[in-house]
């Protein structure tokens, strides 16, 4: 018999497919020294009892409780670091003025490396916390605070992916908060990327460094392509805002007479590596070009009714190829939790379905075949942002990472209503994903390691 670091037994839902949820009751989960998931035995098969012979007892046999269940962890796929300190506030005014007035502000606090880590030591460990067991931060222009982000991650166990900003263009930023200048940018990039490389090394979970021009009002024309260029030289991550509001959107199309997406492509940043947030205002050929190039979307709910007053057609871009992940957003989101972002995914796509005037005729309300399920929001936050960053993590299958969220459906606090012991599995699975607060997650795993426990 193989031997494994560990193994657990219990009960896990994953996602199969965007609407496909697969239920694995009393399966044996055998983890390998890399953290990974070598096989996943059934009841039914002939190694399950030697199995249990052989590891029952030990250190490293882990039995869930009555009313514990496996969630592989989120992935969120879009949030600002420095934008913790100020989450919950600061949601009155629109986008253009809300980043002059209260975001810019905050983020050019963060060359003090003293409050950098009282914030990044707090995003992180809120993140695990809430299940989220990899994240693709933006942090801020200041390399030593960006890089400080990235070793709270490898320290912490998240796999962080972690972007220092490029604002270097003097037009569209305010003077004490942006890059010196643009060849200090690319500069600053290139040296970010060679230490993030250099500490994922001594990880086993992988952190990475992600090309990070903030949106396209941020940045010259030269920083963009010099940053497609380090990004095709050492093979990294994009992240990106993309066609986010009118502003943004509007601004673009006066600077390039065509949208981001188009634009960012010329520059060399979109690739299958790539990741884009928001998304709001993609036509028909923006979504052909993302489905080409491999580009993923980061869908960000909450933060688009706040500032696009918009819902992406989720259904639709799956439907034409394109990989969609969720994300929090924070603080244009104001909540950590993908659990809270996997609501609003599916009540925004109702609204959109549905429309809310009612003094709209029949016609006019909403787009028909807009509605996405639970069970497809849930994709976003786990498979979705698997395929969006082409890792192995997300699913619980052979061959994935072991990144795990155990659930407890009885804490004394957090109650979820389970009133008959034999109550279908997938009713259960939704009730998770509706009622879960951070009180039910009692262990978070990733890449076979406990890097959170209550
Ligand atoms: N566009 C440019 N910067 C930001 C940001 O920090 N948050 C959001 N939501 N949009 C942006
Ligand atoms: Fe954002």
């Amino acid at each position: 018999m193989r031997n494994y670091m560990q193994i657990f037994l219990g009960t896990s839902f994953s996602s199969l497919s965007p609407k496909e949820i697969q239920i694995l009751k009393d399966h044996l989960f055998c983890i390998n020294s890399d953290g990974m998931i070598e096989m996943i035995v059934a009841p039914e098969h002939p190694d399950y009892q030697p199995l249990l012979d052989a590891y029952q007892g030990q250190d490293n046999f882990h039995v869930l409780a009555e009313g514990q269940y496996f969630l592989p962890g989120f992935i969120d796929l879009h949030v600002h670091a420095p934008q913790w300190a100020q989450s919950g506030t600061a949601l009155d005014i629109p986008l253009y003025d809300w980043l002059n007035t209260y975001t810019f502000p905050l983020e050019s606090k963060f060359s003090d490396l003293a409050f950098a880590k009282k914030v990044y030591d707090d995003v992180v460990g809120t993140l695990l916390a809430n299940g989220t067991t990899t994240a693709l931060y933006f942090a801020t222009v200041h390399k030593e605070a960006s890089l400080l982000l990235a070793k709270i991650c490898a320290e912490k166990g998240q796999r962080g992916l972690v972007g220092k900003v490029v604002m270097d263009d003097p037009q569209g930023n305010p003077e004490n908060y942006r890059d010196s200048d643009t060849h200090t940018a690319l500069v600053d990039t290139e040296e970010f990327i060679l230490a993030v490389q250099e500490l994922a090394k001594s990880t086993k979970q992988g952190v990475y460094p992600v090309v990070t021009p903030r949106f396209i009002p941020s940045c010259t024309n030269e920083a963009l392509q010099g940053l497609g260029e380090l990004a095709a030289k050492y093979d990294t991550y994009v992240q990106s805002h993309c066609s986010e509001s009118d502003w943004a959107h509007g601004y673009v199309q006066e600077r390039f007479q065509k949208n981001d997406a188009f634009a960012l492509h010329d520059f060399g940043l979109l690739s299958d590596k790539s990741v884009m947030a928001h998304c709001n205002f993609l036509d028909e050929d923006d979504v052909n070009l993302f489905a080409e190039t491999g580009t993923a979307i980061a869908h960000c709910p909450i933060s688009n009714a706040y500032f696009a007053n918009s819902v992406i057609p989720i259904a639709d871009f799956h439907a034409k190829g394109v990989e969609i992940g969720l994300g929090s957003d924070i603080s244009g989101g104001f909540s950590p939790s993908l659990f809270d972002n996997i609501r609003q995914a599916v009540m925004s796509s109702r609204m959109l379905e549905d429309g809310v005037n009612p003094s709209l005729s029949a016609q006019n309300r909403g787009v028909p075949g807009s509605r996405i399920t639970i069970h497809e929001s849930f994709y976003l936050a786990t498979a979705g942002g698997g395929e969006s960053l082409s890792l192995p993590i997300g699913r619980l299958l052979e061959g994935y990472a072991w990144d795990v969220q155990i659930i407890d459906t009885k804490v004394p606090s957090a109650k979820l209503p389970v009133f008959d012991e034999n109550e279908d599995l997938q009713d259960i699975f939704q009730k998770i994903m509706y009622l879960a607060r951070p009180e039910n997650i009692r262990e978070v795993w990733v890449q076979g390691e406990k890097v959170h426990s209550r």
